[in-house]
């Protein structure tokens, strides 16, 4: 006796089918939008590598506030672009820093939406590294792991203090979650969200982020504080410490080449948990498409549905605004 043919096609046979039977959608809800607040301009400027992204006067924070809100993105994550910057990144606890600042503008423009930020002192450094540097055993500077995370403890206050919801450390420094946690609820942050970025690697694709938050390193690389590449199951452990640390949220950055480091700490903590589709996964697209070698309506809303499908609550990408318009949101 033979068996019918089973034949898949079948489901596949109307848009109708097709929508019944889809694992996988995505919401602008899952959708969350970097922003760059510049402290010395007063007019949006582009961003040569990211085609669509600027850096924004914090005058014009109120405006984007109201527009994430009526669009129904999920959130947003605020970096910084101070005046001036110094070796230890102080310019990031200034209360008046161009973070608070768009912080206290967008809170009061549209309370509701949901405001992330992103705790780290690369934005601030003159060296553009991502801590305090002092000389390590053999006399080169390095980044200094305990008393960066002192400096970044306090950044993460004064975020909340500006009525951040959620602060992200992007650091990858070690044991900066639980010091962070400390400081917050010491200083009756107890309700302020840590989204760790937990498992950070060190990648070729920040390239376009470096110009527009001002950041590459001015020597050096961050394969000293970032991971490796070649390493997943170091990725287990990184997500595994910042939850036994406090962290309420974790991610992993960037998302495409690490989808499978994304399925397998999916697979490891019930915690909600980010992927970040950075700034050269978006430039990419734009310059493929731009060549006319791909689609780009068709790519962004592919690429975004493979970081969800491979286990991610929500996405930081830059093609927030462009898939909520796709998705008809
Ligand atoms: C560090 C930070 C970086 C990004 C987010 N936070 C840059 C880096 O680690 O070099 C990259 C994001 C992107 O490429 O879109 N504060």
């Amino acid at each position: 006796m033979t068996f019918p043919l089973t034949r898949p096609r079948r489901l596949r046979r109307s848009p109708a089918l097709r929508a019944l039977v889809r694992e996988t959608t995505l919401d602008p809800k899952d959708f969350v939008y970097p922003l760059f607040f510049h402290a010395g301009i007063t007019e949006k400027r582009p961003i040569s590598t990211m085609p669509g992204v600027f850096q924004l006067p914090v005058g014009d924070a109120a405006e984007m506030a109201r527009t994430l809100v009526q669009r129904k993105v999920g959130g947003c994550i605020l970096f910084g672009l101070p005046e001036h910057k110094d070796d230890k990144g102080l310019a990031g606890l200034d209360p008046d820093g161009p973070v608070p600042r768009a912080v206290r503008e967008m809170k009061s423009a549209a309370p509701e939406l949901l405001v992330m930020t992103d705790v780290c002192v690369d934005e601030y450094t003159s060296h553009g590294h991502c801590g305090v540097l002092s000389p390590g055993r053999d006399g080169t500077l390095e980044v200094d792991n305990d008393q960066t995370i002192e400096i970044l403890a306090k950044m993460a206050v004064v975020h909340a203090k500006a009525g951040a919801d959620v602060v992200a450390p992007s650091d990858m420094m070690d044991g900066r979650v639980i010091r962070m946690r400390k400081e917050l609820d010491a200083e009756g942050f107890a309700d302020t969200s840590i989204l760790s970025y937990a498992v950070k690697y060190a990648s070729a694709f920040y390239g376009p982020f470096r110009e527009a938050a001002d950041c590459a390193p001015q020597f050096g690389d961050r394969a000293g504080y970032q991971m490796d590449p070649g390493n997943a199951r170091e990725g287990l452990r990184e997500a595994a410490l910042d939850e036994a640390e406090g962290a309420d949220m974790l991610m992993v950055k960037p998302a495409l080449p690490y989808l499978d480091v994304l399925r397998d700490v999916r697979r490891a903590t019930t915690l909600p948990l980010a992927a970040y589709n950075v700034s050269g996964e978006y430039s990419m697209l734009h310059a493929a498409a731009d060549r006319g070698m791909v689609n780009l309506d068709r790519a962004v809303l592919e690429v975004l549905t493979s970081i969800k499908r491979a286990g991610a609550d929500f996405i930081l990408t830059y093609h927030a605004l462009h898939a909520t318009e796709l998705l008809g949101a």
